[in-house]
């Protein structure tokens, strides 16, 4: 039976993984998560699948070695898929220092336990034994408001600590496989949204303070893009690219959909209403009124847009779900999940929100 090591498996994109993951292989394959926990990491994320005799989880930190080694050392470990990072942009202004430790350094510790357990004695690595590294498009820097896109040969050009962290991690893992060979693919990947998100992120913070008829804000002008891509449609290109991608190989994932920030705000406005009941309370309080904008984000990225040509040619993945259909599940999401919404808003993410928004 093939074992996965998911690291970051109770953030967003990684418990859509594992969920995904399950729903395709069920009993086949066996995966392990290791996550520290912290206000990203949620538990409760993967309460459908914890009993499973095939889910294992333990709570370790990506930097610490001896954990790592020993989770090599007691599992016959044959893919990696590495998710574990700080990941957010506004966080990673004001606090720089987390991002390295855990993004750079935590990276470094994932490559060094892996290529250990994997070396063979006279030189290369046991067969069919694979790591992939999630990261993000934001390591190519910023485009122009009106052309271009980025192709897995556009050079590396990060504005944030978060993107520099990433693009750090990246340049680690192609270090790996320039000079040990190590067995391993690169993933840069465009906004995700969908079930699971931490509602710091643009799309969650929107739906929560609007259901709540609190301020949305916008960052400077609202019209700053992003390339939005529905949470499982990555899931399934994490997946088909270990399947079917050349080792050594990155791959940008994106569906060209492409959206300024206003859009995205009006959007979920729109479809609040449409969705909400007529005697739902809320309906009154989801307004455009609500409309905020506030202070820019300090070296705030214009646009991002991935070309995603050559995972479409080579791996035959393609994204399956439309914005419009895509929007509308997560909002379903969130309105069945109120309790979970509560329970990641509860103390420190109040303390968070009011420091970010100078809320008072
Ligand atoms: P997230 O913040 O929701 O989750 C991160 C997870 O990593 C959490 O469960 C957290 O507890 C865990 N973690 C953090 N530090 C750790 C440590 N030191 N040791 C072990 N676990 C630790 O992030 P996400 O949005 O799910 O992103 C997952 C990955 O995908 C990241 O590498 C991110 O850079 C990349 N990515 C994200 C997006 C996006 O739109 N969210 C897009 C492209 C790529
Ligand atoms: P975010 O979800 O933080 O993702 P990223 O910065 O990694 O792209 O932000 C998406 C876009 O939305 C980005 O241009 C910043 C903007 N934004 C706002 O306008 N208001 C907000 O409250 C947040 C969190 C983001």
């Amino acid at each position: 039976m093939r074992t996965y090591l998911v690291t970051g498996g109770c953030g967003f994109i990684g418990s859509n993984y594992i969920h995904y993951m399950f729903r395709k292989y069920g009993d086949s394959i066996r995966i392990i998560n290791v996550d520290a926990l912290t206000y990203a990491g949620n538990p409760e994320n993967l309460k459908d699948v914890e009993k499973r005799e095939n889910y294992t989880f333990i709570k370790a930190d990506i930097c610490d070695k001896e954990a790592i080694s020993a989770v090599f050392a007691q599992n016959d470990i044959d893919r990696v898929v590495h998710f574990a990072a700080e990941s957010h942009v506004d966080r990673s202004i004001k606090d720089p220092e987390i991002f390295v430790r855990t993004n750079v350094l935590g990276t470094a510790v994932m490559l060094n336990c892996a290529k250990a357990a994997w070396e063979l004695e006279g030189g290369g690595f046991q067969e069919d034994k694979k790591f992939l590294h999630v990261s993000t498009d934001e390591v190519y820097g910023s485009l122009e408001e009106d052309g271009g896109y980025f192709y897995e040969t556009t050079p590396y050009a990060p504005h944030s600590p978060y993107s520099a962290s990433k693009a750090s991690s990246d340049m680690l893992v192609k270090a790996y496989m320039d000079t040990y060979k190590f067995p391993a693919n690169i993933t840069n990947c465009s906004n995700n949204y969908g079930p699971y998100q931490f509602p710091e992120k643009l799309i969650p913070l929107i739906i929560n303070n609007a259901l709540q008829g609190k301020k949305l804000p916008v960052y400077g002008d609202g019209r700053n893009v992003r390339d939005w891509l529905y949470v499982e449609d990555h899931a399934k290109a994490i997946d088909m690219v270990q399947e079917k991608g050349r080792l050594f190989e990155t791959y940008n994932v994106g569906g060209h959909n492409e959206k300024q920030n206003i859009e995205i705000v009006n959007t979920i406005i729109e479809t609040l209403q449409e969705m909400l009941a007529e005697d739902d309370p809320r309906r009154a309080l989801v307004t455009k009124e609500l409309i905020t904008y506030v202070e820019d984000r300090k070296g705030h990225d214009r646009r991002y847009a991935i070309a995603p040509d050559k995972i479409r040619a080579e791996v035959g993945w393609e994204p399956e779900t439309m914005f419009r259909d895509g929007i509308r599940l997560t909002i379903q999401w969130y309105f069945e999940h109120g309790d979970w919404m509560k329970n990641v808003t509860s103390g420190e993410y109040q303390k968070y929100y009011n420091e970010m928004y100078h809320v008072k």
